[in-house]
């Protein structure tokens, strides 16, 4: 097992980094990641939309662009949806960009301990580049407890280039520019640049989180790599019946 539980070192009591970012959020994305990103997410709402269920539980939404991806594959209007975030901002901008619409409802939630959602109760549990500014020990078993049995856990994050030398020249790109690209944007606040790069060099590699969620007690892990590695889609199920 991992021994950072939280690769970032996030702790959002001492650093409220997200409530200041979040009206940059969107843009901050797509600097760092030369907009790649979009299309990781653009993946992963395709992997939460062709999952049947009924019930999705979104952690750490920040401003819904997951949700938002989701919503465009006209899903069946039974489909309920929540969005949930610790940071009362991000979900500000989120209830902003997501709208008035009856399937979505937004949530103030801490995905380390979401003692207002039953044990059981969601169809799905979806988390995007959220788990490696968590305890992702707290915040895998609490996904596990909310599941219903047989329910679907579905996780983009970083992740790690399998040829070790490409992993390590990635490191060092984003070790060199991101503080000088990431310091010019925020405006000298480094906050959110540090977490995104000791969360991406400490976070585990896809073989080895595969491993931490079935250590948490998921079954049916799989996991696909997307450009090249740098991040990946990791999927689960909770067992269907207590053994
Ligand atoms: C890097 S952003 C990801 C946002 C969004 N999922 C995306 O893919 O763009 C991380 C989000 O996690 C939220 N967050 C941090 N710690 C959290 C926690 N313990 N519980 C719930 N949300 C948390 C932050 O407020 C922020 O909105």
């Amino acid at each position: 097992m991992h021994q950072h539980e939280n690769a970032a070192e996030f702790h959002p009591s001492k650093d409220d980094v997200f409530g200041r970012i979040a009206s940059r959020y969107d843009f901050l994305c797509d600097l760092f990641s030369l907009g790649i990103h979009r299309l990781w997410k653009r993946r992963m709402a395709i992997v939460i939309a062709e999952e049947s269920w009924l019930t999705l539980l979104d952690g750490a939404t920040g401003t819904g662009d997951i949700i938002l991806r989701v919503l465009s594959h006209k899903l069946p209007v039974s489909r309920r949806i929540t969005a949930s975030d610790l940071s009362h901002e991000m979900l500000t901008v989120a209830k902003r960009r997501l709208g008035a619409r009856s399937q979505v409802q937004l949530e103030q939630l801490d995905a380390e301990e979401m003692s207002s959602v039953a044990s059981d109760s969601v169809d799905a549990y979806s988390i995007s580049l959220g788990l490696k500014i968590c305890d992702r020990n707290k915040a895998l078993a609490e996904a596990l407890r909310v599941l219903r049995p047989g329910g679907r856990l579905i996780i983009l994050e970083a992740s790690n280039i399998p040829w070790p030398f490409a992993h390590r020249m990635y490191l060092a790109y984003m070790v060199l520019c991101m503080p000088a690209i990431g310091w010019l944007a925020t405006g000298g606040d480094s906050s959110a640049y540090r977490y995104l790069l000791a969360g991406i060099r400490e976070f585990p590699g896809a073989e080895l989180l595969a491993e931490e969620l079935r250590a948490a007690g998921f079954i049916d892990v799989a996991f696909e790599r997307l450009s090249l590695g740098i991040v990946a889609i990791h999927t689960g199920r909770k067992p269907a019946y207590d053994a």
